[in-house]
């Protein structure tokens, strides 16, 4: 671990050693999806573990407001996971030194100086594929007490909600690898080379099959009955009794099966890139239920993100730190009304064309009136990842809270643009009185209504330099 980071963490213990002898309360806040649901829970746990007084809150994002809330709320300290980035100044102002925040986005270059911001890139850690807010929160959880070496788990999963298995095979790199080899040696996680198919533990396999979009297979992805169809006539044995079976029941042969059968199936150019794609590294809990969605790490940062996108963080929270039973049950339910809202804004955006502005560079997608704020993420991400899209920048926009406007913007696969969508983001979305950031591949933006069409000459103006 760099030095600087490792007295950062220092620093950390030793304000968070100080809250917890003079019965300081601790507010957390958090971000709303995965990593900021893991991070969150996992440095609360710490907390907790540590004797603290401590509660936390999720919240959809960081603002001058959200600040001055913090500020009346007049709690002792607060740690701020996943969040945070552009807004030190502000929490300097209004929180004096009871602050950190523990991070992985991308920051402007004046924070690099606050000690208060304990964020992967000001220790020369790549945010954006090495360490997830997750992991950072994991550091600082280790730095507490070593007993929390378990919670390297949960980092995992934080990790793969933000798509940082980017090394080959989507296997880790940096931080995140060293965080999964605590989580395998301890017995909490196994790490194998499989068949990558969407749903492993819980969905039934044409489902698995039709969902997996990375990568996108013409014919099959999102279409259940052509892989119904060619499962079938593969004669892989679809269903045990009246239950179907799901990938992660697969024995090797039927993999090679699949495969094969797959391969008959993509015989144009793509083919081996396909091919190559759908095997990779699994991430499991082995003592998680068979079948369950916890089992699967992938499934299990899924499940969380569902959580927060249809306003349950709560859920997500209490099942990272350790709820089961009921909350179980909750997580299931939310996973299932979060798949059919993709299902039904993905339809309706290939049929209603006029939302959609297409260029070489750059897919520009109206959702107004159709998609949630907080789905945007989920939405881009999954646009960006349609073949159809190849090589360009996402960026979609809907109604947000209070009279603002929400974009979400996302690199897709092959896209060779040199545009920093973290600064394409936060500088414009500053231009126009709003706010923006996030990192080279994946970032956010809002600003109010009214200033929606200087915004959109904005981007349009510097989306394809
Ligand atoms: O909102 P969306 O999912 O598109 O955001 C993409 C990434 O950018 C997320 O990691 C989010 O936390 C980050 N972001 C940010 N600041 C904003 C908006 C988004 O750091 N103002």
């Amino acid at each position: 671990m760099p030095k600087q980071l490792d007295d950062a963490l220092s620093n950390f213990e030793n304000k968070i050693s100080d809250c917890i002898r003079s019965g300081k309360s601790i507010f957390v806040v958090t971000h709303i999806d995965c990593d900021g649901i893991t991070s969150g829970s996992i440095i609360t746990k710490a907390l907790i573990r540590a004797g603290a007084k401590c509660t936390v809150r999720t919240c959809p994002e960081i603002n001058k407001n959200v600040i001055a809330n913090l500020q009346k709320d007049a709690r002792d300290f607060h740690v701020i996971t996943d969040l945070g980035g552009g807004f030190a100044k502000d929490l300097d102002e209004n929180l004096g030194e009871n602050w950190f925040v523990l991070d992985h986005h991308q920051i402007p270059k004046e924070e690099f100086e606050n000690e208060r911001v304990i964020n992967a890139w000001r220790y020369g850690i790549d945010g954006g594929t090495q360490i997830s807010a997750g992991g950072m929160a994991f550091l600082a959880a280790k730095k507490l007490d070593n007993k929390n070496l378990d919670l390297a788990a949960i980092a995992v999963v934080s990790a793969l909600g933000d798509r940082q298995d980017q090394g080959e095979k989507k296997s880790f790199t940096g931080p995140n690898a060293e965080i999964a080899s605590i989580a395998k040696n301890s017995g909490q996680l196994s790490i194998d080379l499989d068949l990558l198919l969407a749903g492993r533990e819980t969905r039934p396999l044409p489902d698995a099959l039709a969902f997996t979009s990375q990568p996108f297979i013409e014919g099959l992805t999102w279409n259940r009955d052509a892989c119904f169809s060619l499962l079938n006539s593969a004669k892989i044995k679809l269903k045990e009794g009246a239950r179907w079976r799901v990938p992660a029941e697969l024995t090797e042969e039927e993999k090679r099966t699949v495969i094969e059968a797959i391969t008959k199936y993509t015989t144009g150019k793509n083919a081996t890139e396909i091919m190559s794609e759908l095997i990779g590294y699994t991430y499991t809990f082995p003592k998680e239920d068979k079948r369950s969605f916890l089992r699967d790490c992938r499934e299990f940062s899924t499940m969380l993100n569902s959580c927060g996108r249809i306003q349950r963080a709560g859920v997500g929270i209490a099942i990272c730190m350790g709820d089961r039973a009921k909350m179980l049950q909750e997580g299931e339910k939310i996973l299932a009304d979060y798949r059919k809202m993709i299902r039904e804004y993905m339809n309706v955006l290939s049929t209603e064309r006029w939302r959609i502005s297409d260029s070489e560079k750059c897919m520009m997608v109206n959702g107004e009136g159709l998609i949630p704020e907080t789905m945007t993420g989920t939405i881009s991400s999954l646009l960006a990842g349609s073949p159809k899209n190849v090589g360009k920048i996402v960026i979609l926009r809907t109604n947000g809270q209070e009279g603002t406007i929400k974009f979400s913007s996302r690199k897709s696969i092959g896209c060779k643009s040199k545009v920093n969508l973290s600064a394409l983001m936060r500088e414009g979305a500053e231009k126009f009185e709003g706010v923006g950031g996030g990192h080279d591949m994946a970032a956010g933006a809002r600003i109010a209504k009214d200033k929606l069409d200087g915004f959109l000459d904005y981007l349009e103006a510097n989306v394809s330099v």
